[in-house]
């Protein structure tokens, strides 16, 4: 008989080594932890988490095809519910979630928490965002060359982003991942993801506050008291955050082979191309 992952139940809660002890997590007011987790290393979290799933996560798994693939969406929602519920003082599987008209998933249960998250996905890396009392949103994507620089974010990118991303320039491809990164990010923040008015935001650097650092406005007028960062995730591999807290302190917790890794994102890790 073939042994079905996603009903699979834990032997116990302290589950896998990879995963950071759940009563130490402390998520400062005005901070932003980023969790950057490379689905082959989390993969193990599919078989000792899967039981903190919802019957809905369940299915959703089910429904991939590949074996891989399902491993890696079944890590990547436990990781999300033991890093909630970390944060919350409840148990993963407790927590329920609710998603919007618009796609953007939120706190069911426990009613009136006040955590606000981001999940974004690309090829092999998954970003977790999370403060509290806030909007957030994240974004992560891959380069890929060879793109119609021009054709794809029509539609989407304002005037002002379109007169950036000439194709002639030998840069526009990492300059779209930016812009793309960035709009993502504010948009999954705002709530409405690429629905709506995608082109009425418009997002570029902010001189004043320095390399990596952007800004945003909609139709025009500025968006004010949002920490809004770039994030050089790897040579490919492009990040963008928005959070509606004006100066949020944000770190990265990256894992490695033997530990989770903090850092507070540097000059050259926020870093435009
Ligand atoms: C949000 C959106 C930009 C994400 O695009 P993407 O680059 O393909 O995917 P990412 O990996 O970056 O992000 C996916 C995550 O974004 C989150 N998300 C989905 N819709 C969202 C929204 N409207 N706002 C904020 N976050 C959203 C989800 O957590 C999702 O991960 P999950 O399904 O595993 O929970 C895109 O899905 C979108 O524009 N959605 C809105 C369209 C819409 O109205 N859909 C209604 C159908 S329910």
């Amino acid at each position: 008989m073939q042994h079905d992952i996603v009903t699979a139940r834990s032997a116990g809660r302290t589950a896998s080594p990879i995963l950071p002890d759940p009563s130490r997590l402390s998520l400062p007011e005005r901070a932003v932890h980023v969790w950057v987790l490379n689905d082959a290393l989390v993969e193990p979290a599919c078989s000792t988490l899967a039981y903190t799933l919802s019957p809905d996560e369940r299915q959703r798994a089910r429904a991939y095809r590949h074996a891989r693939n399902r491993n890696y969406f079944i890590a990547r929602r436990s990781v999300l519910r033991w890093l909630i519920g970390g944060y919350l003082s409840c148990k993963p599987e407790s927590l329920r979630f609710s998603i919007t008209p618009f796609g953007k998933p939120a706190l069911q249960w426990p009613h009136a928490a006040s955590l606000a998250f981001s999940v974004s996905h690309t090829d092999g890396m998954t970003l977790l965002a999370f403060a509290w009392d806030c909007r957030v949103g994240v974004d992560v994507e891959r380069r890929i060359d060879g793109v119609d620089v021009a054709g794809i974010g029509r539609g989407i990118f304002s005037p002002i982003e379109e007169e950036a991303l000439d194709p002639a320039r030998p840069d526009s491809a990492a300059t779209l991942l930016s812009i793309w990164t960035r709009k993502e990010a504010l948009l999954k923040a705002l709530g409405m993801g690429l629905s709506g008015e995608p082109n009425a935001y418009t997002t570029k650097d902010d001189l004043l506050l320095g390399e990596g650092r952007w800004c945003a406005s909609h139709n025009g007028t500025t968006i004010s008291g949002w920490t809004c960062l770039d994030l050089v995730l790897g040579p490919e591999v492009r990040g963008a955050l928005a959070a509606s807290l004006e100066d949020a302190s944000v770190t990265l917790h990256r894992y490695s082979l033997s530990t989770w890794g903090d850092q507070t994102p540097r000059q050259a890790d926020a870093g435009v191309p």
